[in-house]
């Protein structure tokens, strides 16, 4: 089927809730991807970063196709060994807690939710301290936590009980807390609101304020997590350990799944029958998170995405350098942001047009999330086009 016979189904039979770019994906590998006419794109934003291992790398390929065959899905009213592995697996690479999974990362953050109004019910708290710019996803509890207007418009009511502070505002989330405050829930460093890295000392000032304010700190690692950011868990970089972390995107090298890990102390507050995801947790998704956290182990990547980190930080220092449009470099790891005094939509046209996919968040932040497995040729090449094209820029 040819691209414009495609679009045509989308028109008719699929609900229009995404603005899509003209372009019918075909097929990937590594950083590439290729779109029905056969025309290859280099892509420095897989998957919205799910693919945080390239389109299709190869452990995670071999462990679904071997896994198919054997089981697909159970419900978690039984134990199947897969799950418990990767259990362990995260719960070895981060602060040694206890798995539970879902699909998805607003389905963990609704885990988070109820576990934290679990566990502070007995003392009346409920609400939660959550920050300008977060993203937590589009169910009702997520939505609400993410405290950004443009996601509220037209959705009231929206859930009780979460307050918001300024990101990087310490007195500000301490003049919030009152007694019926419960947590505190952040990205360590801000994704779809631009990647925005907190101040020196921000995160250990919650860690402070919830110990002595006996709240839970809630980090969402959706976007960070994983080996994103260099280190396993973005958390890892501040020296803050959180009480509850909750995972997505990249956690199955480009499967669908979700996770909340969460210490022993804190886990059995999601009690039997409070909560419940009927995949969460099946062995494709599971065999895949244990193969791709297995790839970047044996394939040395965290190292890589430091030297990743490094090579765009040099490329687009030396841009902004060049070029008044460019107001600041962010990146840790694969996490990337560039941010212009203009709107960055026309830079995204323009990659595309040079076959570069790239996004744009929060107006004026151009967002790399490039796969770990990215070569320095290639992020050269990515480098090449996208400095073309902002120096191209009517203003620039
Ligand atoms: C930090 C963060 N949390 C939660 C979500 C929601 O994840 P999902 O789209 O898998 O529900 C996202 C998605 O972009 C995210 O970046």
């Amino acid at each position: 089927m040819n691209t414009a016979d495609t679009i045509e189904l989308f028109r008719r039979y699929v609900v229009p809730n995404y603005g899509r770019f003209p372009v019918v994906l075909a097929r990937g590998e590594g950083s590439h991807v290729w779109d029905a006419e056969g025309n290859k794109y280099l892509d420095l934003f897989p998957g919205w970063g799910c693919n945080l291992l390239g389109h299709c790398p190869a452990p995670v390929v071999r462990a679904v196709q071997e896994q198919v065959a054997e089981l697909i899905h159970v419900p978690n009213t039984w134990y199947t060994e897969a799950q418990g592995r990767w259990a362990e697996a995260l719960s070895q690479r981060s602060f040694g807690g206890q798995a539970f999974f879902c699909n998805s990362g607003t389905e963990a953050n609704e885990a988070a939710i109820k576990l934290v109004r679990l566990h502070c019910m007995p003392k009346r708290r409920y609400k939660i301290i959550t920050f300008a710019g977060g993203f937590h996803g589009r169910t009702f509890g997520a939505t609400t936590a993410t405290a950004q207007p443009k996601y509220h418009e037209g959705l009231g009511p929206l859930m009780a009980g979460f307050v918001y502070a300024p990101f990087g505002d310490l007195a500000a989330v301490e003049r919030l807390i009152d007694d019926e405050t419960a947590a505190i829930m952040i990205e360590p460093i801000q994704g779809e609101g631009g990647v925005n890295i907190p101040p020196e000392g921000f995160l250990a000032g919650l860690r402070k304020l919830a110990d002595q304010h006996g709240l839970l700190l809630v980090f969402d690692e959706v976007q960070t997590g994983c080996g994103r950011t260099g280190e396993w868990f973005a958390y890892q970089h501040f020296g803050v350990v959180p009480d509850v972390m909750t995972l997505a995107k990249s956690l199955c090298g480009g499967v669908a799944g979700g996770a909340l890990l969460t210490t022993a102390e804190f886990a059995p507050s999601l009690r039997p029958g409070m909560h419940a995801a009927t995949f969460g947790g099946n062995p494709l998704a599971a065999r895949a998170g244990i193969a791709a956290l297995e790839m970047i182990d044996e394939q040395n990547l965290l190292a890589r995405a430091k030297v990743i980190e490094q090579l765009f930080r040099d490329r687009l220092t030396e841009l902004a350098a060049q070029c008044d449009v460019v107001r600041e470099v962010r990146a840790v790891g694969c996490m990337i942001g560039l941010e212009l005094i203009q709107d960055g939509s026309p830079v995204v046209k323009g990659c595309l047009e040079r076959r570069l996919l790239i996004n744009c968040t929060h107006g004026t932040v151009i967002r790399l999330l490039p796969a770990l497995t990215l070569t320095d040729e290639e992020a050269h090449e990515g480098c090449d086009i996208l400095c073309d094209v902002i120096k191209g820029l009517p203003t620039a």
